[in-house]
């Protein structure tokens, strides 16, 4: 697993120190509050395990899991709920933690579908962005880093289905991609 990668962007030290940072501040924001997080799978399940730990405040969680990708590396721009949420989210404060954000798309669409669902609030949460694949506006409230136009891998990334347990971010080689 570790020859594919072509270099490290985030080491583990790096992004555990995000997240705890960013644990903190949400826990300070939403103090008072019980806010939902909502991870969307796969791909946000060890940021959302790790930030949650770092969250001082009564929470609850739930997962969704949408489809904009196949295997490949390039947004397809078709978002298509797979697995909806369980709990009620009628008035409640919810917190959408998601992997990258990419072109936009999927949590543009995600933001849409929350909003049109009388919440009291949405924001989302990001471990990371490409803001230059940008193909939609969108506020990331609580961001981890921004990366380069490259695919990344590890802490939940995949590419095919792989990588996703490695504990840090690494550009994957392109010979394993082409
Ligand atoms: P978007 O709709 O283009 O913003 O795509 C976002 C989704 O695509 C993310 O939740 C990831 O699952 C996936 N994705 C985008 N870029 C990467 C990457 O560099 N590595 C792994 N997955 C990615
Ligand atoms: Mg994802």
């Amino acid at each position: 697993m570790k020859n594919d990668i072509e270099k490290i962007l985030l080491t583990k030290e790096e992004i555990q120190d995000k997240v705890k940072m960013i644990g903190e501040q949400i826990s300070q924001d939403y103090k008072d509050k019980t806010p939902v997080l909502v991870c969307i799978l796969k791909g946000g399940v060890i940021f959302l395990s790790d930030l949650m730990k770092h969250i001082s405040i009564p929470i609850n969680i739930d997962f969704m899991s949408v489809s904009s990708y196949g295997d490949s590396t390039k947004s397809s721009g078709v978002v298509k709920i797979k697995k909806d949420i369980d709990i009620d989210i009628s008035n409640r404060h919810v917190l959408i933690i998601e992997d990258i954000v990419d072109s936009g798309l999927t949590l543009k669409y995600i933001n849409n579908y929350f909003t049109n669902h009388n919440v009291a609030s949405v924001k989302l949460c990001a471990l990371l962005d490409k803001p230059e694949a940008h193909k939609s506006d969108l506020d990331i409230d609580y961001l981890g880093f921004e990366v380069g136009n490259e695919f990344v891998v590890g802490y939940g990334l995949d590419y095919a289905q792989e990588y996703r347990n490695l504990p840090y971010i690494g550009i994957l080689k392109k010979e394993i991609y082409k």
